[in-house]
Order: structure tokens, then C-alpha cells, then sequence
């Protein structure tokens, strides 16, 4: 059964909520877009400064992680991407999207529900994925132009109304809270919770949020296991590390640093 109306957001109230501030007192607003990737990297190459956000009600090529696809209907959920020109190198904008994960988990968990960031990009509610982190950049290799950070949230979606294959892995808010929200309202915790995690990461570096984003891993102290392409790793997690990459501790011992990969809980995914 549907938790809500098929209406649009108020964007009115989103946009006053975030009048004078560095993220989002730009917001571009879509019914339809193939993806607000697409177009936020289109405006941030015709020059658009930080903070210009894109949000779409639906996108029909809502792209995830590793070439997977997002699943984007409309009325029901979050679909924003930002503009952002950090003054980093370009190794280091996929922390950006670790921001992003401790900025999301953060707004979800202003409503009383214990969200959690699964390294690298995803945050979880009760083990299902709520919401998604993607980033990407324009460079020469050298120089950052810009960063393009998409987020999707499942706000309002109903288990039934998610694909099969996906019921038993995806959730939304509204699932878990067992009734609706409003999604400007989610929209505006999110942006503000953004700009103030992002404005740490750019004034003193990851350091500065490395520590809560470990508080908030359902990662930490857990067995996993790693697939990053052939290669496969076990062991227990220790941490977060400065850079960004997950320190493993294998069964031997050995101390191991994963860059990339998609992490499997052994034994599930809540938190100890
Ligand atoms: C993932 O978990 O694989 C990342 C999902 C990112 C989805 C968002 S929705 C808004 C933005 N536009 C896209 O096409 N993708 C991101």
C-alpha cells in the first residue's frame, strides 16, 4: 500500500529553508531528467558555481555505483546532485561521497530512525538501502574542475512499490518509520547537514569527520568480506582510515587497506 499522494515537493519551502546558504540557495527543479547527474554536470561545465542543485521528481536513467541503474519513480523519493568545486586534488573527491554517506545517515536519523553508512557509499536502515552516493568529476588528471555529488534517498517508496529483485535488500524511510515524510522537509536536513560536514572537510581535511563517520559504520569490529573485481579479502574491520580507504584486520593478522570493493557482513548487516 502507497504511504503517500503522487504529488511534487514543495520547493517553495525548500528553497526558503535554504536562502543564504552555500549549498542549495540555487535549486534547479525538474519534473523528468534522464539523470540530475547529467544535468548538474552539464551546468557545472557551462560554469555554474558550488552549491547549484539539481532535483529531479524522476529520472528515467538514474544511475548507481559500477554502472548499476537507480531505480527513479516518480513523487516518491529524492533525486539531487551538487554542484561542488573543493580545492582538492582529484584522488581525493571520492571522500567526498563518504561526506555525503555521514551527512545522509544524519538527516534520516533526525527522525528517530538508526541509520547507519556502509562503506563506501551506501546508508542502510534495519539492513535494507535507503540511499545512495555518487560521485563524479570533471578533471585534466591534475586539476579538479568540479564534483558532482548525487544522492538518492527512498523517502516515501512502499515495499511494493520497489522492483522484485530489490524487496528483500531496499527500504525507505517512510518503511521504516511506517508512515510518510515530507520530502522538502528531508531535503533541507540533508542539504544543511551536507554543507556543514562539507565546509569541515574542506577547511581542515577528513580528519574532521573521520571519527563520526566511524561512529555511524556499521562496519566497525564486523567480520566482512570484500570483492573489489578478482580480487577477494576477509577479516574484521578496524576503521576508517585519514584517507578514506577501509583497514581491515585478516585472520592471520596482516593489516590490510581496501580502496574500492563491494562489502558483504558476515553473519547480516545490523549494527553490534
Ligand atoms: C549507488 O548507491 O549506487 C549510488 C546511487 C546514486 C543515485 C543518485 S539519484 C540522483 C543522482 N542521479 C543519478 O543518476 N544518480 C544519483
Amino acid at each position: 500500500m502507497a504511504f503517500a499522494d503522487s504529488e511534487p515537493l514543495d520547493i517553495g519551502a525548500l528553497r526558503d529553508s535554504r536562502r543564504g546558504a552555500r549549498i542549495g540557495s540555487d535549486i534547479r527543479y525538474f519534473d523528468t531528467l534522464p539523470s540530475t547527474n547529467t544535468t548538474a554536470r552539464e551546468l557545472a561545465a557551462a560554469g555554474a558555481s558550488e552549491g547549484v542543485v539539481v532535483i529531479a521528481e524522476a529520472q528515467t536513467q538514474g544511475r548507481g555505483r559500477l554502472g548499476r541503474s537507480w531505480v527513479s519513480p516518480p513523487y516518491r523519493n529524492l533525486y539531487m546532485s551538487i554542484v561542488l568545486r573543493p580545492p582538492i586534488a582529484p584522488t581525493q573527491a571520492p571522500l567526498i561521497a563518504l561526506v555525503a554517506g555521514l551527512a545522509s545517515a544524519e538527516a534520516i536519523r533526525t527522525y528517530g530512525i538508526d541509520a547507519s553508512i556502509k562503506w563506501p557509499n551506501d546508508v542502510l536502515v534495519a539492513s535494507r538501502k535507503v540511499a545512495g552516493l555518487l560521485t563524479e568529476m570533471d578533471s585534466d588528471g591534475e586539476n579538479l574542475d568540479a564534483v558532482v555529488l548525487g544522492i538518492g534517498v527512498n523517502v516515501n517508496l512502499a515495499l511494493d512499490e520497489l522492483p522484485e529483485e530489490l524487496r528483500d535488500k531496499a527500504g525507505s524511510v517512510a518503511i521504516a518509520l511506517d508512515h510518510a515524510v515530507p520530502r522538502h522537509e528531508l531535503a533541507a536536513r540533508l542539504l544543511a547537514a551536507f554543507e556543514r560536514r562539507y565546509d569541515s572537510f574542506v577547511r581542515v581535511g577528513f580528519a574532521a569527520v573521520r571519527d563520526d563517520w566511524n561512529e555511524l559504520s556499521c562496519l566497525t569490529g564486523r567480520q566482512v568480506e570484500i570483492a573489489d573485481g578478482p580480487r577477494r579479502l576477509a577479516g574484521e574491520v578496524v576503521a576508517l582510515a585519514a584517507d578514506g580507504t577501509l583497514e581491515l584486520r585478516a585472520a592471520d593478522g596482516e593489516q590490510l587497506w581496501v580502496v574500492a570493493g563491494e562489502v558483504t557482513i558476515v553473519g547480516g548487516y545490523e549494527r553490534g
